[in-house]
């Protein structure tokens, strides 16, 4: 589903009210969800993908955003890259326009009663969910020499991750469309062995879920190195933009082009509504490729100028990210102790 679809699915709340730290279930029909990987600095995939509608959901919804340092560990073992890649990721949202007085950001490991919570459900998950996972099975291609367990209960933390809030939308790229659905899979399992308590999440997309990256082929990110990335220093964002491949058909400068899989086209989309005449250009070859990717250079540059400019604003504030993702976490302590209690209670776990 995407956000305009839902827009009459969920209540707004009153404009200006603070993020409720409420435990009230009820109250949380329109609370938001989202989890990212510590990736350091976010890339236009990111941006494109998933967090215009991070920001765009702080509006109207109850956000909360969570840079997901636990799951990291399933794929990185180097502790210093996992913190600074947190911290970089953080800064980016904020620079961005995450808004901490409007939405809670914070950081997975600092919340630990989600680890509890997802011990908890794994008692639920029968092992061939996990298994069947494509990212689980995608993993285990890639990483061969490293496929740890960590990894398997990967979407059972994220199940976690969502409900211990109660959170019904859940805005992803599609990559994670079947996560989401494991976890409603989850929640509905659980909620029949112990009793109706958890709300069934729901993922919610851009009109762009899947951004390719500067190969023209493969979705956009850091992992696979064909990222655009939004802070990288003017000069290097200019290179990485060069360096897209296009249509590879067109061979020669007054080759026609094919806007509908020059991926440098496609982009053009999300940056001016004169994206059509663009492509005009290059189906009648009177622009050529380079032309058409100096303009998407220019105009990634203008969008985020503000947003860069943040981001160095908020790299010279030391301490200042460290003071928001302490706070974002304090903020929910509430809402996860109050979901783990009533586990215990239903669960048989402690005295009565
Ligand atoms: N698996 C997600 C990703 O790789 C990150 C994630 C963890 C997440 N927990 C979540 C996303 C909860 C949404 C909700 O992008």
């Amino acid at each position: 589903m995407t956000l305009d679809a839902l827009s009459d699915a969920a209540p707004t709340p009153a404009p200006g009210a603070p993020p409720p730290t409420t435990t009230d279930v009820a109250a949380t029909r329109g609370r938001v969800f989202s989890g990212v990987q510590p990736s350091g600095l976010p890339h236009l995939g990111n941006y494109l993908g998933a967090f215009r509608n991070y920001i765009a959901m702080q509006e109207g919804y109850d956000a909360i955003y969570c840079i997901v340092d636990y799951h990291a560990l399933t794929s990185t073992h180097d502790g210093e890259v996992i913190r600074r890649n947190a911290r970089e990721m953080a800064l980016g949202l904020l620079a961005l326009g995450l808004d901490p007085e409007r939405s809670i950001l914070f950081r997975q490991s600092d919340r630990p009663e989600h680890l509890e919570l997802s011990w908890l459900f794994s008692s639920v998950v029968p092992v061939s969910w996990v298994e069947r996972t494509p990212s689980f099975k995608e993993k285990r291609r890639t990483q061969p020499d490293d496929v740890n367990h960590a990894l398997l209960s990967y979407p059972v933390l994220q199940a976690a991750d969502i409900a211990i809030y109660h959170a019904g939308y859940v805005p992803v790229g599609s990559d994670q469309a079947a996560h989401v659905e494991l976890a409603r899979e989850i929640v509905r399992a659980w909620n029949t062995r112990y009793g109706d308590y958890f709300v069934e999440p729901k993922a919610v997309f851009t009109d762009s879920p899947m951004i390719r990256g500067t190969d023209g082929v493969t979705k956009m990110s850091k992992s696979l190195g064909n990222t655009i990335d939004l802070f990288a220093p003017e000069a290097e964002l200019r290179k990485q933009v060069t360096s897209m491949v296009t249509d590879t058909q067109r061979i020669l400068r007054t080759d026609p082009g094919r806007p509908e899989v020059c991926n440098v086209c496609q982009l053009h989309r999300y940056f001016g509504e004169d994206y059509e005449s663009i492509w005009e250009g290059e189906r009648t070859a009177r622009t050529g490729c380079v032309d058409t990717k100096r303009l998407l250079a220019d105009r990634i540059l203008s969008r985020f100028a503000e947003a860069r400019a943040r981001l160095e604003e908020l790299a010279a504030r030391p301490g200042l990210v460290e003071e928001i993702l302490r706070a974002g976490a304090e903020r929910l302590a509430p809402q996860a102790s109050e979901t783990v209690r009533v586990c215990h209670e239903r669960m048989g776990l402690g005295p009565r």
